[in-house]
């Protein structure tokens, strides 16, 4: 079916086609004027309005942007941990809660009493909330196994997810979030180095990750994934500088990682680095906040030209956050970025983290129609924050979302 948005007051479009990712010192070239937008099967047909569509969204006042693209989320995972929360408003440290049976352990747990279909039917609902605000391409990760067979189960549930939801899903496999009980961090890596080919069915992964941390794992580890995730010509992304400075960004680069995510406690002897590289500053101001963290030099990154990116972080332990709406408002506020930087790094840049800007994360002709149609201007995003602008959301150019206050504008 063909579909027109018409009059839309702003259509985001990048400043040229075809760019693989943009870096934040010019997210300002990115466009917003006045304009229209044809869908046509799964993909964008024009960058103007059809007068035989057979769908037509009246989008004058409105805005149409990209679907966003989360590339750092921790589904599928089980429960949630609320009184991890209560206790961290109340002082106590990540590593003490963790060392009290909570964190990434007692997800482990839960993880472990959950048959599938619980966890599916949980990630499903995450999912579909997602959609709601706008999410049309997210990543997975596992991590929440902490035994070879569990990890197995989790890339096998990622895998089942990405086949039920609307959304385009990548997975990555974060081989190193925790030691597990009975390993040191060499052992649990060897454990995995032998097992990867069977992890590597289990879903289709693009991806590895770990999680360097005082309470995790080190700057040698992240290395050794490294060089795993080169043999397997597979991306490198870390979980890094989140609580503390570990100076594992150069490590990260000279591992050829494609983001470090996080960066909280970003050394700034390394920002220029990072910045001239092609590897992304993936930035999760939602983990930030519910985590009482530092901030990460966002404003310098994004001055330094990095390929700056947001993301909700979605897990049950340090960011229970699915909407990105409210990590653009956060990242406005807490970065000092203006919307433009925070659309830019929820939509193309993210998916170039995925590998997948060539098909989603700004609006050209002959991309996924992957869109939006927000019930204001672009601006109103991050200020409105805790609303859902949500009016409308196409995926691959299925209607998949529809405000019911907004049903008066659509007409088939
Ligand atoms: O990205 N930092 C490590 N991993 C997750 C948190 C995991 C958890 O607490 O369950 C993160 O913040
Ligand atoms: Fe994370």
């Amino acid at each position: 079916m063909r579909t027109s948005i018409d009059g839309a007051s702003q259509v985001l479009r990048p400043p040229a086609d075809g760019l693989p990712f943009l870096r934040h010192d010019r997210a300002a070239s990115l466009r917003s004027d006045p304009g229209s937008l044809t869908i046509d099967g799964e993909e964008i047909l024009a960058v103007e309005s059809d007068a035989g569509a057979a769908r037509r969204i009246d989008a004058r006042g409105l805005a149409v942007v990209p679907g966003w693209v989360d590339c750092h989320t921790h589904l599928p995972f089980t429960g949630w941990r609320a009184a991890e929360y209560a206790m961290k408003v109340a002082g106590r440290d990540y590593a003490e809660i963790a060392a009290a049976g909570g964190g990434i352990q007692a997800s482990a747990g839960a993880l472990a009493e959950a048959d599938d279909r619980g966890v599916l039917d949980q990630a499903e609902a995450l999912a579909a909330e997602m959609l709601a605000h706008g999410t049309t391409t997210f990543e997975t990760k596992s991590g929440y196994g902490l035994s070879i067979e569990a990890e197995l189960r989790s890339l096998r549930l990622a895998a089942a997810l990405g086949g039920q939801v609307p959304q385009s899903v990548s997975n990555t496999a974060l081989i190193a979030h925790a030691v597990p009980g009975g390993f040191d961090a060499d052992g649990w890596l060897d454990a995995v180095e032998a097992s990867l080919g069977a992890m590597l069915e289990c879903a289709p992964v693009g991806a590895l990750d770990v999680f360097v941390e005082s309470i995790a794992f080190t700057n040698r580890h992240l290395e050794r994934v490294g060089a795993l995730a080169a043999a397997r010509a597979l991306d490198l992304r870390a979980h890094v500088e989140q609580f503390a400075s570990h100076r594992s960004v150069p490590v990260a680069l000279a591992a050829g990682a494609r983001s470090v995510d996080h960066l909280a406690c970003l050394a700034p002897v390394d920002l220029p680095a990072l910045a001239d590289s092609e590897c992304a500053a993936v930035l999760l101001p939602g983990a930030e906040v519910m985590g009482a963290e530092e901030t990460a030099p966002a404003r310098a990154l994004a001055d330094a030209g990095a390929i700056a990116v947001l993301a909700t972080d979605a897990n049950p332990g340090t960011s229970p956050i699915i909407s990105m709406p409210l990590i653009l408002g956060l990242a406005v506020r807490r970065y000092g970025w203006t919307a433009k930087e925070a659309l830019l790094a929820a939509t193309l840049n993210p998916a170039w983290v995925l590998r997948r800007s060539g098909e989603v994360g700004s609006l050209e002709v002959g991309k996924r129609a992957d869109v939006l149609v927000l019930d204001g201007p672009i601006e109103q995003v991050p200020y409105r924050l805790g609303h859902n602008p949500v009016a409308f959301a196409f995926k691959s150019g299925e209607l998949v979302f529809a405000r019911p206050d907004c049903a008066d504008r659509l007409s088939e």
